[in-house]
């Protein structure tokens, strides 16, 4: 079931600049590519810090080479969900973020979080949600057979994948593929899309009713279909 999600909800932060707060796990390769847009000036937008649960994600190395303020919060070394969800709230809050963003984050949020930042937490998942949520999607993905594969921007809810999906960008899944090949392909899609959804938050361009989201003004893409193999 998914959770319920407040209707007619704005969110709207006009052109300010918005201080992010990245939380990782692992490579890292979105929080570059969320780096090199705000660097290019494609992004209006700076990263207040970054939150690794893992000494040795190598995003952690990357928020360093950037001068970023970067913190290693060991989730074993807390009791429960919420008392980790709790010390990183204090981190998110000291350094002013307005937008959370879980960049390979592998832990699920507790309301602490949740209820903190309302519609103001957004993960990326590599499925076409709500197909393959949680763990290995690509190498679930590929044992399913599906065609076509790709990545979703979406709000996160306490669920595992389940809040409202803001973008998704779609892959060709070919013959040869292995999960590795996929990852890749999807993982490219991934570093624009993110960036991509993390501009319209900053241009306040987001708007929620229940579960679906608009954009507004929408830039859609009318092609017809997708289709693989191609006829
Ligand atoms: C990405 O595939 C993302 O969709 C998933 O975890 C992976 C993180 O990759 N949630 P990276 O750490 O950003 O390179």
């Amino acid at each position: 079931m998914f959770e319920p999600v407040p209707s007619h909800t704005s969110v709207s932060l006009g052109t300010q600049k918005v201080r992010v707060a990245v939380l990782v796990s692992g490579n890292g390769s979105n929080l570059q590519s969320i780096i090199d847009h705000i660097e290019e000036g494609k992004l209006n937008a700076s990263i207040a810090c970054v939150i690794s649960n893992r000494e040795d994600a190598f995003a952690l190395e990357r928020a360093k080479k950037h001068q970023l303020p970067s913190f290693y919060l060991n989730h074993r070394s807390f009791s429960d969900r919420r008392s980790f969800d709790a010390a990183v709230l204090e981190i998110v809050r000291e350094h002013s973020a307005e937008l959370v963003v879980l960049a390979g984050f592998n832990r699920i949020l507790s309301t602490v979080l949740l209820d903190a930042f309302p519609l103001a937490i957004l993960n990326i998942h590599p499925a076409l949600l709500p197909a393959f949520p949680g763990n290995h999607a690509q190498r679930l993905a590929l044992q399913h057979g599906v065609k076509i594969a790709g990545c979703t921007v979406h709000f996160v809810d306490p669920g595992t994948d389940t809040g409202p999906i803001i973008a998704q960008a779609a892959v060709p899944v070919l013959d040869g593929d292995t999960e590795e090949t996929l990852s890749r392909r999807i993982l490219r899609e991934e570093h624009r899309l993110y960036p991509g959804v993390i501009r319209l938050f900053t241009e306040g361009r987001i708007r929620v009713e229940g579960r679906r989201v608009f954009i507004s003004p929408g830039e859609q893409d009318s092609s017809e279909y997708l289709e693989n193999p191609r006829f």
